[in-house]
């Protein structure tokens, strides 16, 4: 399955950001395409991830670009036959209550960032209710990657993980993973490592019990691990 996201400085530019991407994932269209975060940035030329920042740091935010209309471009992928499904990433309840008013593709997914410290029931609650999937982006809470990048502390390094780790015989990430898909949400880990990528796979030979995914849900710090402010001189989710 192929997915890919529309950065935020193409936002006006969806179907030659989508063509773009095709091209070098050398495929004829994608099966889910997402709005990668509601804020439309800066143009900076189809294809580029770059953020512009102002003279004081500032990310470059493009006002003239609504989430509505780049929504329907990307409906317009599907009508096109270049995307199978559609979603977006990092809304929250309002703006995925927004585009569910708006849209006639309704988003089959919103990706969030959600792990043991970052639990976020309410949104998690309303997607579900709507039909949106969640997709756990960041489930194992960055780890060490984002310990480096963003100074935030490891949810994997938790006495309650690594508790229940020792019971279930799994590692703490195995347990995170399961308890996020034991909340009905799709994880997608990442590691740049062989046998961490088996290991977060063989989460599928043990079930939590409820009295533990109850202690997990006692583990929620209200902890964003990814904040992009720190590169952007701005707290979009402020
Ligand atoms: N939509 C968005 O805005 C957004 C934002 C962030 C991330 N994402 C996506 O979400 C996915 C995962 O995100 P992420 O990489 O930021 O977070 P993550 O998967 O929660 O954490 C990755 C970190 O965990 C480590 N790790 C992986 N497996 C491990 C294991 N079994 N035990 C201990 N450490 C382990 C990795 O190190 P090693 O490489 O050394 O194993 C890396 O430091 C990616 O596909 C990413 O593209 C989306």
């Amino acid at each position: 399955m192929a997915f890919f996201q529309l950065w935020n400085s193409d936002h006006g530019h969806v179907l030659e950001a989508c063509k773009d991407s095709l091209k070098k994932l050398q495929l004829d269209y994608l099966d889910l395409y997402l709005v990668h975060f509601p804020v439309a940035t800066k143009h900076t030329g189809v294809g580029t991830t770059s953020s512009a920042v102002d003279d004081e740091g500032v990310l470059e935010i493009d006002t003239t670009i609504s989430l509505e209309a780049t929504w329907h471009d990307m409906e317009d992928l599907v009508s096109k036959g270049l995307a199978r499904s559609i979603g977006i990433s990092n809304y929250d309840i309002f703006l995925t209550r927004d585009c569910l008013a708006y849209s006639k593709i309704k988003p089959a997914v919103n990706q969030i960032e959600t792990h043991p410290y970052f639990q976020r029931e309410s949104l998690v609650k309303f997607c579900k209710k709507h039909g949106v999937s969640v997709t756990a982006h960041t489930p194992l809470g960055g780890s060490a990657a984002n310990t480096e990048w963003f100074g935030s502390v490891s949810c994997l390094d938790d006495d309650v993980l690594k508790g229940l780790a020792a019971k279930y015989k799994k590692t703490p990430a195995q347990i995170a993973l399961r308890w996020g898909i034991q909340r009905d949400t799709v994880v997608i880990p990442k590691s740049s490592k062989v046998e961490r990528l088996k290991e977060n796979f063989e989460v599928s030979d043990f079930e939590l019990t409820k009295e533990d995914m109850e202690l997990i849900k006692g583990m929620d710090r209200k902890y964003r691990t990814n904040q992009p402010a720190n590169f952007w001189g701005v707290d979009l989710y402020a």
